[in-house]
């Protein structure tokens, strides 16, 4: 098929990633094939256990296939070393977690700020992250350290955080998991404004319906492959 690549933003081709646990590897991810456009508001779904957390790992680069090819923005990362694929992760990448491991002895802040102070960013980025801050609703939540804020409060500062460096591709675990609905719900909106105005690409795992209801690309996993994909709007 002569696809246009640059439409994409994620590629997956024949892709297989397992651990080794016990005596012998056993197989998370068996040939899985998927292509996520660029702008598009992407969903993952099937039952705990079957690779969601793997897959999310292992396309955002931060565990390494153990075989296939992965391209983001078309770019085969089996051609890059470990330095080129750490640059083109930190500049391409942000990830929101359930567990979403805030500094606890940093200020919301300076956790938001802290992707840009390893570019040397922060005096420029520091407005930005305000204005993050103030779009999660934390604006007067600024000085707290982490163990002072609710979970929901933590869990947007993480996101802030994670989108302070505008990546085109926001992955996303679960980021609901243990936030009530009215934050739940906030956090997805703050994402999909993102999709919205700055065309960012979002994949995520979730299994939230008001979520769903969004979704240009919904995903379906089973037995280590895509199962079943629907787009049910344009991106
Ligand atoms: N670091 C790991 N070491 C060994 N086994 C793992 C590891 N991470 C996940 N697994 C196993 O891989 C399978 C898929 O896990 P995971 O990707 O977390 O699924 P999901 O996110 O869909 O619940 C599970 O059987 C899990 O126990
Ligand atoms: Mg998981």
């Amino acid at each position: 098929m002569n696809k246009n690549n640059s439409s994409l933003a994620i590629q997956a081709i024949d892709l297989y990633k397992g651990y080794n646990t016990g005596p012998q590897k056993v197989d998370v991810i068996k040939g899985l094939n998927l292509e996520i456009k660029k702008g598009d508001v992407a969903i993952i779904t099937g039952p705990s256990g079957v690779g969601k957390s793997t897959l999310l790992h292992v396309l955002g680069l931060l565990d390494n296939p153990d075989r296939g090819e992965i391209k983001i923005g078309g770019k085969n990362i089996a051609n890059m070393d470990e330095q080129k694929i750490a640059k083109l992760r930190n500049e391409t990448i942000g990830f929101v977690f359930q567990f979403h491991h805030l500094l606890p002895e940093f200020t919301a802040l300076e956790n938001v700020l802290m992707p840009a102070m390893i570019y040397n960013k922060e005096k420029e980025t520091r407005e930005y992250a305000l204005h993050l801050l103030d779009l999660v609703g934390l604006s007067h939540r600024l000085a707290h350290k982490p163990r002072e804020l609710s979970g929901g409060a933590q869990q947007r500062v993480a996101v802030a955080r994670a989108i302070v460096n505008k990546p085109q591709i926001v992955l996303a675990d679960e980021p609901t998991g243990n936030l009530d609905r009215a934050n739940g719900d906030s956090l997805f909106n703050l994402l999909l404004k993102l999709n919205n105005e700055m065309g960012q690409t979002l994949l995520i795992v979730t299994h939230n319906d008001h979520m769903t209801a969004k979704a240009t690309h919904l995903i379906e996993l089973e037995d280590g492959r895509v199962l079943k994909e629907e787009f049910p709007r344009k991106v």
